[in-house]
């Protein structure tokens, strides 16, 4: 029996004898006929069959063969799990609800010969399915990929083949990082100039001699039609769309087009070299929290994910250190100093949004000056943030950048790599992350949500080298998010990697070739 590989590895596989062959009788029989319309959509292109999905009828089901059956478990409905029993007479996916057979799915695909990934129909395979029993749960619940459009921007179509990427690993988050200094990038209908003015650069850093600009304009952003097609496009694959909106920092897009946003209040232009700028909004001025509602209100009404990022990372208080409204504002709450001042700030954003039923996510910068009470943490900076936040009782996504931070070179020679951020991450580092701190009681644990990896873009400005920074190094972020591994051999991954491979081929994803 030859070996099988997939991604992330089941929790349990047994391999059985024998082969389930896909051909154009096949029949599907699902419990919900928009999930059986899933699986014979994600069948159709490459097998070139268009396989009838039918009711599941409990009597017939015994006998039927030449049949894939989705089958609901006694799983409860927002269960992950899955179990996969592929027979040669007929292949059994069973879960409780809809993101179980969803995984369910992506398995199935990656036991099919790689050719299922691609869109034109392949005469020449057998569509063969080896004989196996997965019994298959997430360790992490959050499973994250990040990525940053503010540097660079990446068309729609790119960003649909990223979820279906991430989709495939059983990725259920997808991070959209939406507005920076040197750009925002989301349509927001009250405020036209956000994106007339603050979508627009001068120009950009030249990555190999980043000192130089090079004078070609730069510029774009989504609208929120663009936003709703999508967040519904990943829905349907069970990611989950979380934006962000950065505050009070990385905000010099939007002060460029609001001037009177910021503690200065004129002559602001979007950023055209990288690093942290010190102008941010004016924590004294009541019109930004009016602005910030006014946008939040549109940003809502996007997007459904519970969770929306409000950023809170490199916020300089200079400004704020100078600004008679800002010192008001510190006096007339109280507040010891410009820490106190950046958290009462996150804490009237994260007041309105529990107001909406949502919960703020902020980077682990939210944690100093106090943090607000129901605020999640983005543990960034190592795990430290996110240890001390599980401690008080918050929840915490981890995403140290010594393990999760995909824009770093993935080699220790840059020089044998296009460049990047003055900073290393080879696969082999991201596979010995271990999402766990020992430092966290057991029953502290559970706030601990999962984690993700992050695509920042000073250096990467297109689709391709976007795939090129990201694969594979944020498969091995998949699989211990997933599992949770105790066994970190870096020999059996790239073993695992190098029979996987032929996948991302077939999916025609730029990934980085391993080592040798
Ligand atoms: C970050 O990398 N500044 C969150
Ligand atoms: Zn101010």
């Amino acid at each position: 029996m030859s070996a099988i590989t997939l991604f992330p590895q089941p929790q349990q596989l047994e391999r059985k004898a024998g082969a389930f062959t896909l051909n154009a009788h096949t029949r599907v029989f699902a419990a919900e006929s928009a999930l059986g319309e899933r699986l014979a959509d994600y069948l159709r292109p490459a097998t070139g069959f268009d396989l009838p999905v039918y009711p599941l009828d409990g009597d017939i089901l015994a006998a039927v063969t030449n049949a894939i059956l989705l089958v609901s478990s006694a799983e409860e409905e927002a269960s992950e799990a899955y179990t996969l029993d592929v027979a040669p007479e007929r292949v059994t996916l069973g879960a409780g609800g809809r993101s179980g057979f969803l995984h369910a799915m992506q398995t199935l695909q990656q036991l099919l010969p790689p050719q299922i990934l691609m869109d034109e129909p392949q005469d020449e395979v057998t569509w063969e399915i080896p004989s196996v029993r997965i019994g298959d749960a997430p360790a992490f619940g959050w499973r994250g990929l990040h990525l940053d459009v503010g540097r660079h921007m990446f068309p729609v179509d790119f960003i649909k083949k990223f979820i279906d990427t991430m989709a495939f690993y059983k990725f259920n988050i997808f991070h959209w990082h939406l507005t920076e200094d040197q750009g925002w990038r989301l349509e927001i209908k009250k405020y036209p100039r956000l994106t007339d003015i603050g979508s627009q650069r001068a120009e950009t850093p030249i990555p190999a001699d980043p000192k130089q600009g090079d004078g070609q304009p730069y510029g774009g952003f989504y609208t929120q039609d663009e936003a709703r097609d999508i967040v519904a496009y990943a829905a349907e694959r069970g990611i989950t769309v979380m934006p962000e909106i950065e505050l009070p920092g990385h905000s010099l897009a939007a002060l460029s087009a609001y001037p009177e946003l910021g503690c200065v209040g004129s002559a602001y232009e979007v950023r055209t070299t990288w690093g942290i700028d010190p102008n941010i909004y004016c924590a004294g001025n009541d019109e930004v929290f009016a602005f910030l509602g006014d946008v939040f209100e549109e940003v809502l009404a996007l997007f459904p994910s519970e969770y929306i990022h409000i950023g809170g990372d490199e916020a300089p208080k200079e400004r704020w250190a100078a600004c008679p409204k800002c010192q008001a504002r510190i006096k007339a709450e109280g507040l010891a100093d410009e820490h106190e001042l950046q958290s009462w700030f996150i804490r009237q954003i994260e007041y309105w949004l529990s107001e909406r039923g949502r919960r703020l996510v902020g980077w682990d910068e939210i944690l100093e000056g106090g943090l607000a009470p129901k605020a999640t943490v983005m543990s960034w900076r190592g795990s430290a943030g996110g240890i001390a936040a599980a401690k008080a009782g918050h929840d915490v996504i981890m995403t140290p950048n010594t393990y999760c931070y995909l824009d770093y070179y993935q080699h220790e020679d840059w020089t044998r790599e296009p460049p990047a951020i003055a900073s290393t991450l080879p696969l082999e580092q991201v596979w010995q992350y271990v999402v766990l701190p020992d430092e966290i009681a057991p029953e502290k644990r559970r706030h601990i949500l999962g984690g993700q990896g992050n695509i920042w873009t000073e250096y990467i400005p297109s689709a391709e080298h976007a795939e090129y920074m990201a694969f594979p190094r944020a498969i091995a972020i998949a699989d211990v998010l997933w599992n949770h591994p105790s066994d970190r051999s870096y020999d059996a991954l790239v073993q695992r990697l190098k029979a996987h491979l032929p996948c991302l081929e077939m999916l025609g994803v730029n990934y980085r070739p391993l080592d040798d």
